[in-house]
């Protein structure tokens, strides 16, 4: 997973570049580099390491040109550094392209290469694609050598590409399977990985679908298909702001994105539901697929529809092929905030060549998954940049709800997120207890387990601790044996009809020894708590909302304590475009 970006026009395109990569960062950040055309010549600098120092470091700002490449990466072909960092170049530094994606049949394309001499500079698939033009642009025009190369290749790819020859100053572009989307400038265009790198500029855009190959100037873009035909594709405009995508004030993202939820969940429960529902009350079967976070808002999903008589079931996407053999009758729901996990991709289309139908509930306007699915409902909850979702994981729980409950059930979410966000300080209390620990346990029973589960992610992708989650029942089937004097235990106890029986659980790890921590408005489990944070009294099926507040806030304290900047958590990106 990594992040391009474009630029052409009379701006100097260093800036815009520079720009662009710090609002891509989120989706990949081990090497970063640019690309600027000037005068028949291309400059190519990059490095190991993430934009502010990179970008400093070799003084990109200094390039001139009016129009470049850049690329932020996140590794799959070859360990991060300056080789392998993008752009990369043809032999003969002609053609300098940006890659995002998987080429699958790179080694066969890099043998046949170095039998007609070329040498490589890299270890990635990406470099290969250019030396693959140079190839052909020797007998042919730029756009012809472009779509020649895009069909040989197998596999994934967002590109964009200049030529330090081109005298007409075009970026040639391309997606499949890979995000990519124009931007549309008075005398000037864009292209990014995602909307927000180009919304300082614009709010005009067009998303490429997959196959898609498009040719931007100064003047304005034409979009071809593979086979090298002209199309049109459909603009869009957004009405998210530069601000929405920055950290308005925020430490970090992740704090920002917590606090928005109290703004943007009227939004999310404005999205239109009504061709869900019925898809959704009118199917026999229905099977939801999704991964890590979206997962948890799926498996609510499932219990919520099964506690209504409804065949449903929750399924991890990636395990999704190997476990059920879907029909026409099967509804296939997705929920993934940002449209391009592979997992979640490939479990969609398998379904699709099922016959079944496809509901995709996400965030991202144009992103892969609209294309595929027969019926999309967003989140609207503008760009989530954090690594750790959070306001989709709410917002993905309000569209379940209003499409179980209705509108009605969820319209005081606002208050209730801004009464829980007042919890901050004693949150933060709780987390210095936490911040040292090794291993940590999340117990719920009912509706709570998904929430538990949720915490436990949280907890583990941004601290580091191990963590756990169960429903309370498990305990006592094995995981038992680990609870010791000092191991955390949190509970989410809400007054509901799961708490006699949690409380047992309760008492079963305290006697053990555990630290009882306890998101609860029962009397007794306070009593029998070493801390508590105070729930209010509500309808039982919003207790979900109020504790998932919690826990995200817990997560991002113990991470800040520990020193940990939770917005770009070791080992991880934002979207998980590899299987
Ligand atoms: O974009 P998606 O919702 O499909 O992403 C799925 C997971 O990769 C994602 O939820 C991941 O688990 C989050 N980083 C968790 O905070």
């Amino acid at each position: 997973m990594c992040g391009i970006i474009g630029y052409v026009g009379n701006r100097r395109a260093a800036e815009v570049l520079i720009e662009g990569l710090k609002r891509l960062e989120y989706r990949g950040y081990d090497s970063v580099g640019v690309a600027i055309a000037n005068a028949g010549t291309i400059e190519v600098r990059k490095d190991k390491g993430m934009i502010e120092f990179v970008s400093a470091q070799l003084d990109f700002i200094s390039i001139d040109g009016h129009i470049g490449i850049g690329h932020t990466r996140w590794a799959t072909h070859g360990a991060p550094c300056k080789e392998n960092a993008h752009p990369h170049a043809s032999l003969d530094n002609k053609v300098i392209l940006a890659h995002n994606g998987v080429i699958e049949n790179f080694t066969q394309l890099k043998n046949d290469l170095k039998t007609k001499g070329h040498t490589f500079r890299s270890e990635t698939d990406s470099e290969v694609i250019a030396h693959q033009i140079a190839e052909h642009v020797n007998s042919m025009p730029p756009l012809k050598a472009f779509l020649k190369t895009l069909n040989e290749l197998e596999g994934s790819y967002g590109i964009a590409a200049i030529f330090a020859d081109d005298k007409d100053e075009q970026i040639f572009v391309a997606r499949r399977n890979s995000p990519l989307v124009l931007g549309i400038g008075k005398g000037e265009m864009f292209c990014a990985s995602d909307i927000p790198a180009m919304l300082k500029y614009t709010k005009t855009f067009v998303p490429l679908e997959d196959g898609d190959i498009a040719v931007l100037s100064a003047n304005g873009y034409k979009v071809y298909t593979l086979d090298g035909s002209e199309t049109k594709r459909k603009q869009i405009t957004v009405d998210w702001n530069v601000e929405m995508a920055q950290k308005g004030g925020y430490p970090y993202f992740m704090l920002k994105e917590i606090n928005d939820q109290r703004h943007f969940i009227n939004e999310t429960i404005a999205s239109d539901v009504v061709v869900a529902k019925k898809l959704i009350e009118e199917s026999e079967r229905i099977d939801i697929v999704a991964c890590g976070t979206s997962y948890h808002a799926g498996l609510m999903f499932s219990y919520l529809l099964q506690q209504r008589g409804k065949s449903a079931q929750a399924f991890i996407a990636s395990d999704y092929p190997f476990i059920v053999k879907p029909n026409q009758k099967t509804l296939v729901v997705t929920l993934t905030q940002s449209g391009e996990t592979a997992d979640v991709l490939q479990a969609v289309r398998y379904a699709k060549k099922s016959g079944c139908k496809l509901i995709a509930i996400t965030n991202v306007v144009g992103s892969t998954i609209t294309n595929i699915a027969d019926n999309v409902v967003y989140l609207n909850t503008g760009p989530e940049v954090g690594v750790a979702a959070t306001k989709t994981f709410t917002a993905q729980l309000a569209i379940i709800y209003k499409i179980i409950f209705g509108k009605e059930k969820i319209s005081s979410l606002s208050d209730l997120f801004a009464q829980m966000m007042e919890k901050e300080n004693e949150v933060k209390q709780i987390a210095a207890q936490l911040k040292e620990k090794q291993n940590l346990f999340f117990i719920g029973r009912g509706i709570s387990v998904p929430i538990a589960y949720e915490g436990s992610l949280k907890l583990k992708e941004i601290s580091y601790i191990h963590s756990e989650a169960y429903p309370g029942g498990e305990l006592k089937h094995g995981t038992l044996s680990l609870i010791e004097n000092g191991v955390p235990v949190i509970v989410l106890a809400p007054t509901d009809d799961t708490l006699p029986k949690l409380f047992g659980n309760l008492k079963e790890a305290k006697t053990r020894g555990a630290l009882i921590i306890s998101l609860t408005n029962d009397e007794k489990t306070k009593a029998e708590s070493n801390f508590y944070i105070e729930l209010p009294i509500l309808d039982p099926d919003l207790y979900p909302f109020a504790m998932v507040i919690i826990l995200q806030l817990l997560a991002y304290h113990v991470s800040v304590l520990k020193g940990i900047n939770p917005d770009r958590p070791r080992n991880l990106a934002k979207s998980v475009t590899v299987e």
